[in-house]
């Protein structure tokens, strides 16, 4: 638990909040409820002193001040919560900013590993309960402290005794029952999480096999299950409600108790006389409004709650990413940071576009493979000694079955995952110790994932290279076989895509990932699966332009790497390369592989007699 409190004070810390204006908040916030008390104390003086009926203008002070405190704090509130939010939502700009920035320059397995649905959770409405945190926590349970403290001394000067009373009520009010209220909804969650999770995934299994489980009969026992799992839920949720009734209830017992202890000490005292009649009725009254402030802090315990475990969901996001951080359980960790001995004299020619850096087209220029492994880190490898050569100019096309690892071998070639074992060099360089900008320069990828942003598609071509023209953008959707699509849109290049690009069907959205990445000026491209989708005749035309004579946007000699599920289109490949169980099980160049494999063989004569088929059909 320790932990878990460290974990919210280290993402609050990530707010970077502005100590002045946390400052200002609790100020606000405390004139605010301070004017709510002074109201309530000015109004039970007018109240006793005008049942002794003083002359009128003793009592016409108390009026305007009653008036004064009432319009206070209405406009001291409004204030607070414009002061209070605006300390809250820059604090949630710097996280996600940071979040941002990390994330970024940090070890991209991190971000691969996390579904995308997730990572957008992370960033979104976990950014914003650790926000939640200031307004809702933070803030509140300052201005009680301040209010607190202020309304005892005030009481103080009046009557002692009633004092002590007081700040006894309000540390049962503001501190007992927020931590017990804390510490139900802590187990009401952890009982939660479970059952919420098992009712998920029985609703969804239910719904993903609804068919076949009609058919056999077994609509019945999932439902039932579900139906267990709601029933837990709602016994969790039910346990926790009676200790949030318990705190809720405690804070009008301290409220009461107050105004008792006031009554009962404060009685004798005018008895005595050493209280006056309307000081009695003010020591009693006043704590009522008192408990204003203590009175949210339950609510403000619960919802900090769950802000602690949105905090250690974005932390375990950052650390992952962090770049000294360890692969989680690797069974054999990388040596990512000692360079190979091997050094390559690097020859570079300049070329006119300033956008384009020297292309390295020397020995080693381009990806050099020498026994690469390849996984996902805390996993045994996926794919083993690959050796593969790919300089500018050169393209290498990878078949092979679903789950062969094909993509790993891409993201791995890219820097983007770290070498399980073996060498790997980009232009000399090992990839994942290259700063993200200068791997970005050498190598693209084109992610399956990649984001279509809600923008023009112009602007999301541009993500690759800021200053892509209208023609080169249409060139590279032409080259991406988007041309029709691009001839259909309303408005060209300036049609707005949705922001989860639901104008665009899977097809076009990885073409337009295409188009992208063909526009990026790094020398070395990396394809996956580009004409997934596409009929079967536009695949072929579209991977044969892929891999033959492959130019970068500048003109220059490109070296790529094709992902494909065809293989009549090989044929303009440099070399083939077929992965199944583990490895590279065979390879060389199409015609090669053609007559001396088999299965390869089999497979190109398939996919001709299928293709015969259509065109007969
Ligand atoms: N994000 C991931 N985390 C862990 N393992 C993964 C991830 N993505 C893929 N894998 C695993 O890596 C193996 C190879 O997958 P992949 O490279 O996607 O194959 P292919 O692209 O050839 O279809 C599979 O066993 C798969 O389960
Ligand atoms: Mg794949």
């Amino acid at each position: 638990m320790t932990r878990e409190r460290g974990t919210l004070r280290r993402a609050v810390r990530l707010l970077g909040l502005d100590t002045r204006r946390v400052l200002l908040a609790v100020l606000t916030g405390t004139l605010a409820l301070g004017c709510a008390v002074a109201l309530a104390a000015v109004s039970a003086w007018l109240i006793a002193r005008a049942s002794q009926m003083p002359p009128v203008l003793q009592l016409s002070i108390a009026t305007v001040a009653v008036r004064t405190f009432g319009i206070g704090r209405g406009v001291l509130r409004y204030v607070d919560r414009l002061v209070s939010h605006d300390v809250a939502l820059r604090g949630m700009t710097n996280l996600r900013t940071t979040l941002y920035t990390r994330l970024a320059a940090g070890r991209s397995e991190a971000t691969l590993r996390v579904r995308r649905g997730d990572l957008l959770a992370r960033v979104g409405a976990d950014v914003d309960a650790v926000g939640d945190v200031v307004v809702r926590g933070l803030l509140p349970a300052g201005v009680a402290l301040l209010l607190g403290i202020g309304t005892v001394t005030a009481m103080a000067f009046f009557w002692p005794p009633a004092a002590v009373a007081l700040a006894a009520c309000l540390v049962l009010a503001g501190v007992v029952a927020p931590l017990l209220a804390a510490r139900g909804a802590r187990a009401s969650e952890r009982r939660a999480v479970t059952a919420r999770a098992d009712a998920s995934a029985a609703a969804l299994a239910a719904l993903d096999d609804a068919g076949p489980l009609l058919v056999a009969g077994g609509v019945g026992r999932r439902v039932a299950e579900l139906r267990d799992a709601d029933r837990r839920l709602a016994r969790a949720v039910d346990a926790g409600a009676a200790s949030s009734a318990v705190a809720a209830g405690l804070g009008i017992l301290a409220t009461g108790l107050a105004a008792t202890a006031a009554l009962v000490t404060g009685i004798p005292a005018v008895v005595s006389g050493a209280l006056a009649p309307v000081e009695l009725a003010v020591i009693v009254l006043t704590p009522l409004a008192a408990f204003e402030a203590t009175g949210m802090l339950p609510a403000a315990a619960v919802s900090v709650q769950r802000s602690r475990a949105a905090a250690a969901r974005i932390l375990a996001l950052l650390d992952s990413a962090a770049p000294d951080a360890e692969p989680r359980g690797t069974a054999e960790p990388p040596a990512a940071t000692s360079r190979p001995p091997v050094q390559f004299p690097e020859l570079s020619v300049a070329i006119h576009d300033p956008n384009v850096r020297k292309v390295n087209v020397g020995e080693g220029a381009g990806i050099v493979a020498r026994g690469l492994d390849c996984g996902w880190p805390g996993l045994p490898p996926v794919l083993r000694g690959v050796d593969l050569d790919v300089a500018p100019g050169r393209s290498v096309a990878i078949v092979g079955p679903s789950g062969a690892g094909k993509t790993t071998l891409l993201l791995t070639l890219a820097g983007l995952l770290p070498r399980a074992g073996g060498t790997l060099l980009v232009d000399g360089d090992e990839p994942t110790v290259l700063d993200p900008a200068e791997r970005a320069a050498r190598v693209v990828v084109t992610a399956e994932d990649a984001h279509v942003f809600g923008t023009t598609v112009l602007e999301n071509l541009r993500v690759a290279r800021g200053d892509v023209t209208p023609d080169e953008a249409t060139a590279a959707l032409t080259a991406a076989g988007l041309q029709d699509w691009l001839a259909a849109l309303p408005d060209g290049l300036d049609t707005m895509l949705g922001p989860d690009a639901r104008t665009v069907s899977g097809g076009e959205r990885r073409r337009l990932l295409l188009a992208r990445a063909l526009l990026a000026p790094a020398p070395l491209l990396l394809v996956d699966e580009p004409a997934e989708h596409l009929d079967p005749a536009t695949a072929d035309a579209l991977v044969t332009s892929l891999l033959a004579g492959p130019r970068t946007p500048a003109g220059g000699p490109r070296g790529v790497v094709v992902v494909t599920h065809r293989l009549t289109p090989l044929a303009a490949a440099d070399e083939v390369l077929w992965v199944e169980s583990g490895r590279i099980a065979a390879r060389g160049t199409h015609a090669e592989l053609s007559a001396g494999l088999l299965d390869y063989g089999e497979a190109v004569r398939r996919e001709r007699v299928t293709a015969d088929h259509r065109e007969r059909a």
